[in-house]
């Protein structure tokens, strides 16, 4: 049987960066005088980290974390696997987790629960896009980009079996 697909534009990307630029200029704002630690988390929140730090006007530093929560599925599998730590120690660091996308709140969830235990001294999350349903954990997101309808959705760093990470625009996938 023949897999069928169709894209719809939920946001644009000048829709995106308008939001970006306000989330940098929060967290601009709260960080004036620290040098924080953004740890992205591989792969989906690597376009977003590079756009994010761009418009950030302060000292920082940035890692990023690899971990994998849904394999080639559009449903999460309910576990949350590391493939690849940080660099280098989080200790006394002022972390930023920052994550392309929360849906249940898993893979957030267990990343910030393993970075509190590394003893960072301050950690807060920057969360480019929201599930609106909640379905799963209670996530505090501190920085918020935008929020986007309980649809599978792709573009922006956001990826479907490894494909559409380089889309601009966010775009609903719909398989039929
Ligand atoms: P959670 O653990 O259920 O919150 O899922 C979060 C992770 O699943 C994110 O880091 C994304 O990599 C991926 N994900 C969740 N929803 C989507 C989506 O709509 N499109 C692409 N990836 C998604
Ligand atoms: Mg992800």
């Amino acid at each position: 049987m023949k897999v069928h697909s169709s894209f719809e534009t939920l946001y644009t990307s000048s829709e995106i960066s308008e939001q970006v630029s306000r989330v940098a200029f929060e967290i601009t704002r709260d960080y004036e005088d620290r040098c924080p630690l953004l740890i992205g988390v591989l792969k989906g929140s690597f376009v977003f980290m590079a756009d994010l730090i761009r418009l950030l006007n302060i000292p920082l530093e940035v890692d990023f974390v690899k971990v994998e929560s849904y394999g080639s599925s559009t449903i999460s599998s309910g576990v949350v696997n590391f493939i690849q730590g940080l660099s280098s120690s989080i200790e006394g660091k002022e972390v930023i987790v920052v994550e392309d996308i929360v849906d249940t709140g898993l893979t957030v969830n267990h990343l910030l629960s393993s970075i509190r235990d590394m003893g960072a001294a301050s950690i807060r999350l920057c969360v480019m896009f929201e599930k609106q349903l909640k379905r799963g954990f209670l996530v505090p997101i501190d920085y918020l980009g935008m929020t986007v309808p309980d649809k599978f959705v792709v573009g922006y760093g956001l990826d479907y079996k490894g494909q559409y990470r380089g889309l601009s625009n966010l775009q609903i996938l719909e398989l039929h």
